[in-house]
């Protein structure tokens, strides 16, 4: 059985692994049915390519680690390299691995599959390469290289690659920067390398997040798609390679800077994990499986959400103004209106009076807190609150007693590496430097009843060592995991500049940005939604005013932002005046009600017009009884009249009723927009005719959003 066919939910993956050959993917896309052995075989023996003129005599296929020992002369999947004379350098750098062994191979919330073993025992490397598929038809792809020859060896790149379909002619990913991440970027294949390299030693506000190729024209609603994501926090590249033979490819892997990886004999070095998705229903189809893989994953490891606690973040209600009384008159604000989880943000610790200092002294400043931050906790749990803190363990500031007791600690030496927001990075790969830190985190869990930690990464990592600190970081939130496994950690980078699958195994929510921006973040969390459901993106309602963009939008459009995530409020509520603070309650409670909806179910995103103007999203409950869709303006309509909204993923045949869902008092509504089936009313219909029709939108102002709550009425045939 050595040409295999894995399949699981729509998608179906043939890999030809004969023994002594260079395995080939033959097939990664649509659900092929039964296919019995013989015909699997059949394909393996007819999917031989032709030789054209003026190539290589033998047909040239695209291995899974494509080599220029195949005639692979495109990117590499592996490249390594020996010390040693010229001759044997250059023979052993051209590794001609082959399958010796294919076994069958399981891993706990990543589905079932195979393991092949390839090698190349002239070259000294034995290859594992685990491809494995789950029940929503998410792809995960790993290899290990294992260095079986006498001497060490430096391996400078192995990356995961897979095939592009034929039906694939666009590309679309991710760019951004500081407040404004995940931007959409689309361009058609063309013949080439389109590379993405990130060596900024963190996943990176400019992350790809999910390298999507398709047929022309998909969207969000229609379409094939093939995406691929790198489960990596470090430097990475990831690419798609189209040659003018024919052949075409996607790749993904760690970017390894020259030494960085030496393997001893008998050492190995594991590529991250990709996860990769194909969906025929565009890039709904293609959510909705990775979100079912990130939930059904963190079931089998034991982290299943619960319904996502309302949040209070300190950070801009009060900045580095720390004062017992102040925080507490906040507390109070904050239980007032229903928070669940109070989070005091940076400025509690040693000498932090602003970002100069202090970073690496992971101990209440007495000069601030006299007896310590119990006060200000006991507080919050008498208000029935959980307690949570900010930390940025990687980081140091020079001004700190840690850098002056231990300078060699500083990544890159001290005085010497760039500052960046004044700090530099801690240097976790030595031991003493991991066990410091680790053990004054443990002290603070220990003293405190810490129930979430917010874990931040303020600075890109310019000095090199990027593979080792990866996997300190992973390291280090594993063991405080394993011991307080009461504690969620939020990964937070300056905003969304650490959001991936790596990081993701080891901590419980994103900050997708530092902007609470509501326009800036219609596009932030939506695009952050290809890869993650919405439970794992924090959200806050800001201030009237943002302090990122200086930005003044409504109320009711801050608070449909921040409601289609894991909601929270970051401002000063308890300056907010009572008639606000009665309508953040009335929020507060809206969420409360629906958040086993929005935390469970369908993420869907409506084909609006290519004008951009007016989206539409929603979350449907899987088993289509009820829906909560937004309706947001980003700019002044093009015309008179918007489109009317058609709200995606009902089912057909069932009939729903669609009410509004108040929230911050009305709406601007430009003229006199007639009070139609929206205000305040219901319309009951077909969901056939709701989501393929749709209902007019009265004239809405730029920059506002409506809810809508979709109940079933009745459902198909009765
Ligand atoms: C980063 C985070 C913010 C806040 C500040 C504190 O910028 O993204 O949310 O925690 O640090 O310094």
């Amino acid at each position: 059985m050595t040409v295999l066919h894995l399949s699981g939910g729509a998608v179906s993956i043939v890999l030809d692994a004969r023994p002594g050959t260079m395995p080939t993917v033959l097939h990664w896309g649509a659900h092929l049915g039964p296919v019995g052995q013989e015909q699997l075989d059949a394909l393996a023996a007819a999917a031989v390519p032709a030789s054209p003129p003026s190539s290589l005599d033998a047909p040239q296929r695209l291995g899974i680690i494509p080599l220029a020992s195949d005639g692979w002369t495109g990117r590499p999947g592996l490249v390594l390299h020996r010390d040693g004379d010229a001759a044997a350098a250059r023979a052993a750098a051209w590794p001609s691995v082959r399958v010796t062994d294919v076994a069958e191979h399981a891993e706990p919330g990543r589905g079932s599959g195979v393991r092949l073993t390839l090698a190349d025992p002239a070259a000294g490397v034995r290859l594992l390469s685990d491809w494995l598929l789950d029940e929503h038809g998410v792809l995960s792809v790993r290899h290990e290289l294992h260095n079986t020859g006498a001497g060490p060896c430096t391996v400078l790149g192995l990356a995961v690659t897979l095939p592009i379909d034929a039906a694939a002619s666009e590309l679309l990913d991710f760019a951004g920067r500081w407040a404004k991440e995940r931007q959409p970027q689309r361009q058609q294949l063309r013949e080439g390398v389109w590379s993405r390299e990130n060596r900024s030693g963190r996943t990176g506000h400019d992350s790809p997040l999910v390298s999507v190729v398709g047929s022309a024209g998909f969207s969000f609603r229609a379409g094939s798609v093939w995406g691929t994501h790198l489960e990596w926090s470090g430097n990475q590249v990831q690419w798609a390679e189209v040659r003018s033979t024919g052949h075409r490819q996607v790749g993904a892997g760690e970017l390894l800077a020259s030494g960085e990886v030496v393997l001893a004999p008998g050492e190995s070095f594991a590529t991250p994990w990709v996860s990769a998705v194909h969906s025929d229903e565009g890039l709904d189809g293609l959510s909705r499986a990775f979100h079912g893989a990130v939930r059904s994953r963190r079931r089998v490891a034991g982290r299943a959400l619960g319904p996502r606690p309302v949040v209070l973040n300190t950070w801009e209600a009060v900045y580095f103004d720390h004062d017992l009384a102040a925080l507490r008159a906040l507390a109070a604000a904050a239980h007032e209106v229903g928070v669940e989880r109070f989070v005091l943000d940076d400025g509690w610790f040693l000498g932090r009076r602003d970002d100069t200092a202090g970073l690496g002294d992971w101990v209440v400043d007495p000069a601030v807190w006299p007896a310590g931050l119990h006060e200000l906790v006991r507080s919050v749990q008498d208000f029935g609150m959980e307690f949570g803190l900010w930390v940025e363990p990687e980081m140091v500031n020079l001004d700190s007693d840690l850098v002056r007791a231990h300078p060699e600690w500083v990544l890159g030496g001290q005085g010497v590496p760039l500052p960046w927001r004044g700090q530099h990075v801690l240097n976790l790969a030595i031991p003493e430097a991991y066990a410091a830190i680790r053990d004054a985190l443990v002290a603070l869990l220990e003293e405190y009843p810490i129930r979430y930690i917010k874990w931040d990464h303020n600075r890109d990592l310019i000095e090199g060592g990027v593979h080792a600190q990866t996997l300190a970081v992973y390291r280090l939130l594993d063991e405080l995991r394993a011991r307080f496994p009461e504690v969620e950690f939020e990964s937070c980078a300056s905003g969304g500049a650490r959001i991936d699958f790596g990081i993701l195994a080891r901590t419980d929510r994103v900050w997708a940005s530092d902007t609470n921006d509501a326009l800036e973040r219609q596009a932030i969390q939506r695009f952050t939604g290809v890869l993650l459901p919405p439970e794992l993106i924090g959200s806050h309602l800001g201030g009237p005013t943002a302090h990122t963009t200086g930005r003044t939008h409504r109320l009711s459009f801050r608070m449909t932002t921040a409601l289609f995530a894991h909601a929270g409020i970051e401002w000063n509520i308890a300056a907010a005046s009572p008639a606000e603070r009665a309508q953040i309650a009335e929020w507060v409670a809206t969420y409360k009600r629906f958040r086993g909806l929005l935390h469970g179910g369908v993420t869907v995103r409506a084909d609006t017009a290519p004008a951009g103007d007016v989206w539409v999203h929603g979350v449907v409950a899987p088993d289509g009884d009820e829906a909560l869709f937004a309706v947001v303006t980003l700019a002044t309509a093009a015309a008179a009249l918007r489109e009317p909204v058609r709200f995606p993923g009902l089912h057909d045949a069932s009939l729903y009723r669609v009410t509004r869902v108040p929230l911050g008092g009305e709406p601007l509504w430009i003229g006199d927009a007639a009070p139609q089936w929206w205000m305040p009313g219901t319309v009951t219909l077909p969901g056939s005719v709701l989501s393929r029709v749709g209902l007019p939108l009265p004239p809405l102002a730029s920059e506002e959003g409506c809810v809508f709550h979709v109940e079933r009425v009745r459902a198909a045939g009765e």
